[in-house]
């Protein structure tokens, strides 16, 4: 270790500034403790960029705003593969025991729909096995609508992670019979998943540091559960509190959420409830913070006969928040209520209409009020497109899509010429798996303006999932075409925060990702 310190080449002043630029733009934390191991994994990004020497990679990454493909090279140095089958067991069989049956139980009765997300899946270890007991609990699999969205920073373990191709490592703490059951032995003595369950997960690039999320473009909104695990202890803590945040608002009312044992104590959110399983402590989102009623309903009632836990972990971070005289919960839920109301105070005071009162709760993922607010201005004669448009994604945060749908078609119907509601129509289509219909709507988008650069995007996603690469090809071209003639930093409209040059990045490398690649 001392003799490494000797070695180092870049002065500690620019590896300071260096980690501290890592941590806002990738989130990776890297204190000084682990300066050495940066400064190896910038050699050999270096070298990945062409430069002889270390320092002046460092100091050209600095000089502006990182591209994808620089992110995506300074990821893949510096990001950690670490992960196998049903890693963290008892997670799992909170999941397989608990979570899942309710959950099933309850939807099998209203749409037969889940959405997990998988957020920072690495090579894709993680997702499967969501995938693998889904496959397991539910005997009429055809029949559901089931996306396990997966994403992560690393693209060379995302293409990993699509092959779906393993070596026997990855196994070593899954239950028995799952390989044999899931996955089929390849010549070279590897395992690969079996078409039904892969078919289950979508991989996909994300930075939990930078990207719009929740949002209906990417489908991370109404998320009925989402794992983060081994993720979040990267993250230095003010990052890590904006993710968590982020994260919760991608949850559904009712909605869990999944981090490692180790990284219980950065959990703390006003949205999110601790709930002891047996052997597991998990995340249970509740919409309105701050009620004590709310926080028990949080614990699903089965708990009242669960076995003892006082051999659980404790949440140090709950620890950290008591008070000699209110329970650490009372005392987390009236700090939480006062800035809540605080909060609620200065979006009236600031936010005029009922409009923009309901876009502002909106953007802080309160649903249920945003609603609230934006309803009684749409009275039976009202045609404002864009009060029913915020509904329709409301409601699609919240996971009604049938609502969603019926305002996103009002909002169609009463601004016939804005191409823009015919693509958030298409996304909405897309997520229940009604990708004819959503090719149809994303059709008569461009008809109405053939230069919607997020139409031909989403018409190249949309056919390329229905093999048909053609067309596909002809509509990234497009998109790519239009998109050269704005700014780079420009944001576009419908698109949630994305900027032309980002949108660009992502059709570049949803095109090279198709290209051959060596198992
Ligand atoms: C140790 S692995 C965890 C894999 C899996 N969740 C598990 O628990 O086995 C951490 C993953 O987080 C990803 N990651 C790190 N920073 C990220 C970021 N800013 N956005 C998305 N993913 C990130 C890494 O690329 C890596 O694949």
């Amino acid at each position: 270790m001392r003799k490494d310190r000797d070695r180092h080449t870049l002065p500690d002043s620019l590896r300071a500034e260096f980690s501290e630029f890592l941590a806002t733009r990738i989130g990776l934390h890297f204190p000084c403790a682990r300066w050495d191991d940066l400064e190896r994994a910038v050699g050999a990004a270096a070298r990945e960029f062409r430069f002889e020497d270390a320092e002046g990679c460092v100091r050209w990454l600095m000089s502006s705003t990182l591209t994808r493909p620089q992110i995506e090279i300074l990821a893949s140095h510096l990001t950690v593969g670490e992960t196998y089958f049903f890693r963290e067991k008892k997670s799992f069989d909170s999941l397989e025991q608990y979570v899942f049956p309710e959950l099933i139980q309850s939807r099998r009765a209203t749409g037969k729909r889940l959405r997990i997300w998988s957020a920072g899946c690495c090579t894709g270890e993680e997702p499967y096995s969501i995938a693998i007991l889904l496959a397991r609990l539910i005997p009429d699999l055809r029949d559901w609508n089931i996306s396990i969205l997966a994403t992560d920073i690393n693209p060379g373990f995302l293409q990993k992670a699509s092959l779906g191709v393993y070596g026997a490592w990855s196994f070593r703490d899954a239950p028995r019979g799952i390989k044999e059951e899931f996955f089929k032995k390849t010549k070279e003595d590897r395992f690969e998943i079996v078409p039904r369950v892969k078919a289950l997960v979508t991989f996909a690039y994300l930075n939990l540091a930078q990207d719009g999320y929740p949002s209906v473009d990417s489908g991370t909104n109404a998320m009925d559960i989402v794992f983060c695990r081994n993720v979040l202890m990267y993250f230095e803590a003010a990052q890590c509190k904006r993710v968590l945040h982020k994260l919760s608002l991608s949850l559904m009312e009712d909605g869990w959420l999944f981090v490692s044992p180790i990284e219980l104590s950065q959990v703390a959110s006003p949205h999110l409830a601790v709930i002891n399983l047996p052997g597991a402590i998990v995340y249970r989102k509740y919409g309105k913070p701050a009620s004590a009623e709310r926080a028990s309903a949080a614990q699903p009632p089965w708990l009242a006969k669960a076995p003892d836990l006082s051999a659980l972990p404790v949440d140090p971070g709950m620890t950290e928040r008591s008070s000699p005289t209110l329970s650490p919960k009372r005392r987390q839920e009236t700090d939480l209520s006062l800035r809540l109301e605080r909060k609620q105070r200065e979006i009236e005071s600031t936010a005029q209409t009922p409009y923009q009162q309901g876009s502002a709760l909106y953007e802080q993922g309160r649903y249920a009020e945003a609603a609230e607010k934006i309803l009684p201005t749409l009275s039976q004669e009202s045609s404002d497109a864009r009060a029913m448009g915020l509904l329709a994604r409301i409601y699609a945060n919240q996971g009604r899509i049938a609502d969603a749908l019926e305002w996103c078609n009002k909002a169609v119907a009463a601004d016939k010429l804005n191409p823009g509601w015919c693509y958030l129509l298409a996304t909405i289509l897309q997520e229940q798996g009604l990708a004819e219909e959503g090719v149809a709507i994303l059709k008569r988008a461009l008809y109405l303006d053939q230069n919607y650069a997020l139409a031909h995007f989403a018409l190249g996603n949309l056919t390329r999932r229905q093999g048909k690469l053609k067309d596909s090809e002809r509509h990234f071209r497009n998109a790519l075409s239009i998109l050269s003639g704005y700014r780079q930093e420009q944001v576009l409209t419908e698109a949630e925060g994305i900027t032309a040059g980002r949108l660009a990045e992502i059709i570049r490398s949803t095109v090279s990702s198709e290209a051959p690649h060596e198992s």
